[in-house]
């Protein structure tokens, strides 16, 4: 089964959700709203998506050849196994957890590396230890910054890992929230980045696959239309005409701030909570779940149960960071929460 956050039940703030809390930008909505007006959902997408595609490259100081539009980043792992037919997929774990139950599906062999214990950073050595007969032919998969650890793996890392790789996919799906986001786009490995998270619109969804002289294989395996006609013309438009550049640069500041303030709240109150490049963090609470969320609950918040991580317990939770005022109803719900529970 898959397992997700964003299931909150009704009438509680959701920390369990990792998304921009300061929602959609300006601008964004009138432009949606705008196209449906204008019905442009009865008409079929560009299915070249140039007009996407190229302000995708150009926001991103990509070649437009190199980058395939996706309806969110969770396409790319799907369509690089139909490309590439890896022997094996290796991950680095705890990490997003969809790949689990896909590869199982298509009886992919799925290797697991377990990030370092302290902080979960990441060791490319381990990879680079495993027999060359394992590596080769394998797709290593990697999410930085990391969820549900947040943690950003140094380029250092990165390009060792590359290195070390037949294939790389590392996941920047949370890229934009931090001012130094170590990415590797245009870098020799495979990126997906997603526009779904930093835009709070995952009912719209968008994404793109950087695909270095792969990019029209993965073209000719993605579903022809793959991303719908009002969200490939929203988001040509926004990245064309709106602030998206003054936008991500607020959102990491704010997400900076309000992370550091998670973090030194949660601490104080005796949960051990990780620093994170991301828009949540990973705590670790003496009270397991479900009876953790259950007593958030009943105070009006809903974390994630990272449980179903992979080395993670009921110990855990992935906890969204939100804005300050809804922080302070978390860290108020946690000291009950701490203080009632067993
Ligand atoms: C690491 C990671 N990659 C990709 C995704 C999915 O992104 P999108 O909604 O753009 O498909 C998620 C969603 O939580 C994620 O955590």
């Amino acid at each position: 089964m898959r397992a997700h956050g964003g299931r909150a039940p009704e009438g509680v703030i959701d920390f369990s959700a990792p998304l921009n809390p300061l929602g959609p930008p300006e601008g964004l909505a009138e432009i949606v709203e705008e196209l449906a007006r204008s019905r442009s959902y009865t008409r079929y997408p560009d299915y070249e998506y140039r007009e996407l595609r190229e302000a995708l490259a150009s926001y991103y100081g990509l070649d437009e050849e190199e980058v395939v539009p996706l309806n969110g980043a969770a396409e790319a792992l799907n369509l690089l196994v139909e490309l590439l037919r890896p022997r094996a997929v290796i991950t680095f774990e705890p990490t997003f957890g969809d790949h689990k139950a896909y590869l199982r599906a298509l009886r992919i062999p799925w290797i697991t590396l377990p990030l370092g214990r302290r902080r979960f950073a990441l060791e490319a050595e381990l990879l680079c230890s495993l027999p060359a007969e394992v590596r080769r032919g394998s797709l290593v998969l990697l999410s930085n910054p990391n969820n549900p650890t947040g943690h950003l793996a140094r380029r250092e890392e990165l390009e060792k890992a590359l290195e070390c790789s037949s294939y790389l996919l590392v996941d920047e799906a949370f890229a934009d929230f931090t001012l130094d986001a170590e990415s590797m786009l245009g870098r020799g490995a495979f990126v997906a980045r997603s526009l779904t998270k930093i835009l709070a619109i995952p009912g719209l969804r968008a994404g793109f696959l950087y695909a270095p002289r792969e990019a029209r294989k993965v073209d000719a395996i993605r579903q022809p239309w793959n991303v719908n006609s009002l969200a490939a013309a929203a988001l040509a438009r926004f990245l064309r005409e709106g602030d998206m550049r003054g936008f991500v640069r607020r959102s990491a500041e704010v997400l900076g701030r309000e992370g550091e303030f998670l973090l030194s709240a949660l601490s104080s109150l005796g949960l051990r909570a990780f620093p994170s490049a991301a828009p949540f963090l990973l705590a670790e609470h003496a009270v397991p779940h479900p009876l953790f969320n259950s007593l958030l609950a009943k105070r009006g918040v809903y974390v994630r149960d990272a449980s179903s991580f992979h080395y993670l317990t009921p110990y855990h939770s992935r906890i969204s960071v939100r804005l300050r005022e809804e922080n302070v109803r978390l860290v108020e719900a946690i000291r009950g929460a701490v203080a009632e529970g067993p």
